[in-house]
């Protein structure tokens, strides 16, 4: 497999009044182009520092994060900019992601407008978006508090596919809504995954999000990786004992669908340190 994304020995250290703290520790992963990888691990394990760095919203220690070729953690200028568009991040909470001056088609057309697609075609498009998304041509002059929590994210998965990524970094982006609203947003980027090959590093806390949509999962603790293998082989047969901790204290129900996993790879460079248990299912030693 050639990866669209590949994380190599990533490593971010804060240095903060009390000391510091090891928030990504020689984190090493590839994403598979059209793939959902979900990361998993108790809350301050890393898990947003990792996708944070993926999508170089933040600078990094070590490590290289490798997208189509070009190595993140390196480029600046123009470069940057246009990388930053390849990968888009969607957060937990809309409401702090968007401008609360911004009308809802405004928030869509901004990425575009900013990329130099001219005002007319990006009101165009932003409208088209927003309805590929499910919110009403109606709402299109509302403002974010005019919304509800749900549309809001709606919003915000839309200003991302503005920008024409690649790789969608999400970071628990369900977590904040409902639970039926929780599962229209999850049904909403699944077909966007296929509609658009789009690639996902999907950061949740819920095991039952992870066997809905992910292909493969990777389980952090303490700034490392545990565990990493396809998502049926790790929920149903967990190898390290984090990871069945992890699924002894939130049961997954059964799967209502099944997914099917790209062909396992072994993460280049692992193979010293990581162990198979099943094809493509990686266990720290
Ligand atoms: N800007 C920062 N300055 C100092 N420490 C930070 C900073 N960002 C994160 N950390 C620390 O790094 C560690 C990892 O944080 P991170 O946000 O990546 O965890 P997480 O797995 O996303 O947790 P959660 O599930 O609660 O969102 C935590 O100990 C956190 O306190
Ligand atoms: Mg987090």
């Amino acid at each position: 497999m050639t990866p669209l994304l590949e994380v190599v020995g990533l490593t971010k250290h804060f240095r903060t009044g009390g000391g510091t703290v090891r928030a990504v520790d020689g984190v090493s992963f590839r994403l598979a182009a059209g793939e959902t990888l979900a990361l998993v691990g108790e809350s301050g394990s890393g898990k947003s520092t990792v996708g944070r760095a993926a999508a170089r919203l933040i600078d990094v220690d070590e490590g290289r994060v490798i997208v189509g070729g070009e190595d993140l953690t390196r480029i600046t200028g123009a470069r940057l900019r246009a990388s930053r568009s390849t990968v888009q991040m969607i957060f937990q909470d809309p409401f702090a992601s968007l401008d609360p001056r911004f009308t809802l088609l405004a928030s869509i057309a901004e990425p575009m407008l900013v990329r130099g697609v001219a005002g007319r075609t990006a009101s165009g498009e932003a409208m088209a978006l927003m309805e590929r998304v499910g919110l009403s041509r109606a709402l299109s002059a509302r403002l974010p508090h005019e919304l509800s929590g749900g549309q809001r994210q709606r919003i915000c998965i839309a200003r991302a596919l503005a920008a024409e990524p690649k790789i969608i970094v999400a970071d628990e982006p369900t977590s904040a809504l409902d639970v039926s609203v929780q599962a229209q947003v999850l049904a909403l980027l699944a077909e966007l995954q296929e509609e658009r090959g789009l690639t996902f590093l999907f950061i949740t806390h819920d095991l039952a999000i992870v066997r809905r949509i992910a292909h493969r999962v990777a389980v952090m603790r303490g700034g490392r990786l545990l565990e990493l293998g396809p998502a049926d082989a790790v929920l149903r047969n967990p190898q390290h004992e984090y990871t069945r901790a992890l699924l002894l204290a939130a049961p997954v129900p059964d799967p209502t669908r099944r997914r099917q996993a790209p062909p396992p790879t072994a993460p280049s460079g692992w193979e010293a340190t990581w162990s198979e248990f099943a094809p493509g299912h990686w266990v720290a030693r």
